[in-house]
């Protein structure tokens, strides 16, 4: 297949400097959104790696500055070019709409592009789920993985493309699964979740409108939202999820209600956790010091606090993040410093 040539010296593969080798080439696609934008940010002054392309929606579209990056990408925002960027980049990170991301990724790795996702159009393993939640997305392609970093880094290493977890998810995923391989949950599981509006992308409608969410709590989504059947899926046992719009920029707090198994101390719930995220760079155990947004916004770190009833069997875990940067753009980071067999941290702290 012919591949477009680079439009800019910088997009070459590069060639490094004596005795070094050349720094891996990425891209990103939707860096006019928030995600997108987020990405840019972080990638463009990432030590391992060379930010070649940075492009928005389609032809319509025409290159543009972005005022908040000035200083740190002096480049400009191009049209989605297909051939540029697969032209341009070893890897490319798509942060579009699940739609969009379904059509291009396909296209980008036939080309030989490693594609890290943010969307979630190859999240749902089960067609089924998959055809309900994300329709646009037919099949997933050979050497799909879904990235959870902490979890499932050794598969990430080798994959094609990584479907990174959506931000709900993370969090939630994040404060149970140590609790579910433990063996410590019984019965269902509730996911209480607070949201910023940036969660919902930078076209405003009716929910996401300031004159109606400022100053007001809603809920929604209840029992139809996709990010109920990717926890569902992931952890593999039924969750109650009910995900609410409060007034913030950003900034995700999930309060998880948990049945505990009859005698379960708070010692083993503390050491379950405690036992995954020894070694995590951006997880951050508070204990009953409960978490706040506060307290990760701006940041690749979920700080996970909880509290346990030991004589009524249940446990109640706070698990706080910054949809941006660890529900979005810094987990996705995190995941390509394990693809090149970097540090995670590398670009982040
Ligand atoms: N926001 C979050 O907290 C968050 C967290 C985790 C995952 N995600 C996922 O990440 C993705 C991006 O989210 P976002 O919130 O950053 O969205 P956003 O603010 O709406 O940005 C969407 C980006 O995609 C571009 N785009 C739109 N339609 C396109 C098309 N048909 N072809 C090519 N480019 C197109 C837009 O370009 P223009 O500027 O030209 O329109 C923009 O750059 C979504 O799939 C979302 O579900 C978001």
């Amino acid at each position: 297949m012919a591949v477009a040539a680079p439009v800019n010296e910088n997009d070459k593969p590069q060639t490094g400097a004596a005795g070094r080798p050349p720094k891996p080439r990425v891209a990103v696609a939707g860096a006019s959104g928030y995600a997108g934008q987020e990405l840019v940010r972080i990638l463009a002054r990432h030590p391992a790696v060379t930010l070649t392309a940075a492009m928005s929606s389609g032809a319509s579209s025409t290159p543009r500055p972005m005022p908040a990056l000035a200083r740190i990408w002096d480049r400009e925002v191009t049209p989605l070019d297909i051939d540029q960027l697969s032209a341009s980049a070893d890897i490319v990170f798509l942060a579009l709409p699940e739609a969009a991301s379904a059509e291009i990724a396909p296209k980008l790795l036939e080309r030989g592009v490693r594609v890290i996702d943010l969307s979630g159009a190859f999240r749902i393993r089960d067609a089924s789920d998959r055809r309900r939640w994300y329709p646009a997305t037919a099949t997933l392609p050979p050497g799909t993985i879904y990235g959870l970093p902490e979890r499932d880094a050794a598969a990430i290493k080798d994959a094609r493309l990584v479907s990174c977890p959506g931000c709900y998810p993370t969090a939630a995923l994040l404060a149970l699964q140590p609790l579910a391989d433990a063996g410590l949950l019984e019965g269902t599981v509730i996911v209480d979740a607070k949201s910023g509006i940036s969660g919902a992308g930078k076209a405003p409608s009716d929910r996401t409108h300031f004159s109606e969410n400022h100053g007001s709590v809603a809920a929604y989504g209840v029992f139809s939202h996709r990010h109920n059947a990717e926890i569902e899926q992931e952890l593999k046992r039924e969750v109650t999820f009910v995900p609410h719009l409060v007034p913030l920029d950003r900034g995700i707090l999930e309060t998880i209600y948990v049945s505990l198994g009859k005698g379960t101390t708070e010692a083993q719930v503390a050491g379950a956790l405690e036992d995954a995220y020894r070694d995590a760079a951006f997880v951050r155990l508070t204990g009953a010091a409960l978490p706040e947004i506060k307290h990760v916004a701006h940041s690749n770190f979920c700080d996970i606090g909880w509290k346990v009833d030991e004589g009524r069997h249940r446990a109640a875990l706070i698990a706080v993040l910054d949809n941006l940067v660890k529900g979005a753009a810094g987990q996705a980071v995190q995941n390509l410093n394990i693809v090149l067999g970097l540090d995670e941290r590398t670009g982040l702290l």
